[in-house]
């Protein structure tokens, strides 16, 4: 089996972030989302794995896994305007040849092993597997209404009036039926081909698609707070206790929290489930719980909880910043004595006074 990973496409809904960088790329306690789908792809056996790249991105994504310590064998696939998940599929033929694949989106996170859906989906030989989650908002998903037996009635993207709130999980398996059902949609309203058609398409076809529910939480990370959720979740999953900085005999540091070589923490309190990238110095602040600081950031008389706070980032004087993602290199700084809840969500190398 192989496999094709989606790291396309513009990351509108998370701007200013995606003007410099990939929406797969933003981190999550301090790694890469798209490191996240790898590790499930390879926790899987895949070693064949196609990665789909846009032009403005492409570079950005192939230099972030080339130390590739999953070993697998990586085929960059570009995809000169992402013309819909179906689309990349087309593009992506070649490397696909007439071999069932997983196909994983980049910015989707699940907190299971997938091995149990793939190991179904190789007895049973369906032409597609989905997995499913109850959503509240199923509007933003592409939707599957399914009858009394749980068979699959009908499938459809991002539906005005859902008559379910089942939502297709970004994690999709495919044998080779799936490029014919491909070759048969027409882009949709918003100029998409979507893969939703295609599996729609498969079910008009009378060929089998099975589902499954997803058990564990699932996010689909294109968003503000769904970054935060992610955020949270795999700092409470994934974080033990691990000290390989310093820390004064001023300081506190509670609960599960990860401090990366080289990382200071001066008169300070930390809550966990929290982690402090390297060379970052933390002075006078209190951090966490919920929160991942990136790699040489400067957190001076600074309050904050529950942000992704990435490379580089200066803040000062800051009292209370909550539920923020701060890009790369940017500064905030005190200048008022208003003392009000902060919650921002800046790009790269911003600066903002407060
Ligand atoms: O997250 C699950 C949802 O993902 C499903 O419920 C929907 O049915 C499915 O259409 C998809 O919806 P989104 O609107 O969230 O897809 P998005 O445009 O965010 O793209 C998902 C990933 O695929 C993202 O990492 C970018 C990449 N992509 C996207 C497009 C449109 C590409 O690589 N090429 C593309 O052409």
């Amino acid at each position: 089996m192989k496999a094709l990973v989606l790291a396309g496409g513009k990351g509108t809904r998370l701007r200013p972030l995606t003007h410099t960088a990939a929406k797969q790329l933003i981190p999550v306690a301090n790694r890469p989302i798209l490191f996240y789908v790898m590790d499930q792809v390879a926790r899987l056996g895949i070693a064949d794995v196609g990665v789909i790249i846009s032009p403005e991105t492409g570079l950005a994504i192939r230099d972030a896994l080339a130390p590739n310590p999953w070993g697998c064998h990586f085929t960059f696939i570009p995809q000169a305007e992402p013309l819909g998940l179906a689309h990349a599929v087309k593009v992506a033929r070649e490397f696909l040849g007439s071999d069932a694949f997983l196909m994983y989106l980049g910015d989707n996170l699940v907190g299971e092993n997938l091995q149990g859906y793939v190991n179904e989906f190789e007895q049973k030989n369906p032409d597609a597997m989905i997995l499913l989650k109850e959503v509240d908002n199923p509007r933003m998903f592409g939707v599957a209404e399914i009858d009394d037996g749980g068979r699959i009635t009908r499938l459809i993207e991002k539906p005005d009036n859902p008559q379910s709130k089942l939502a297709l999980v970004g994690i999709y398996l495919f044998s080779n039926e799936i490029h014919a059902a491909i070759d048969a949609i027409s882009p949709s309203a918003r100029g998409e081909l979507e893969i939703t058609d295609a599996i729609q398409q498969l079910v008009e076809r009378g060929k089998t698609v099975q589902s499954s529910c997803l058990q564990s939480w699932w996010l689909d990370t294109g968003k503000k707070d769904d970054l935060l959720d992610a955020n949270r979740l795999v700092l409470d999953e994934w974080v033990q206790h691990d000290f390989r900085g310093s820390v004064d005999s001023e300081s506190r540091v509670v609960g599960r929290v990860v401090l990366e070589h080289g990382a200071q923490i001066i008169r300070s309190e930390v809550h966990g489930p929290a982690v402090i990238g390297k060379g970052s110095r933390i002075e006078n602040a209190r951090v966490g719980p919920y929160t991942s600081i990136g790699l040489d950031c400067s957190i001076i008389s600074t309050s904050l909880e529950n942000c992704v706070i990435m490379d580089g980032v200066c803040l000062e004087g800051i009292e209370k910043l909550k539920s923020s993602i701060l890009g790369r290199h940017a500064t905030v700084r005190r200048i008022t004595e208003d003392k009000q809840v902060i919650r921002l969500m800046i790009g790269d190398d911003a600066e903002v006074c407060v």
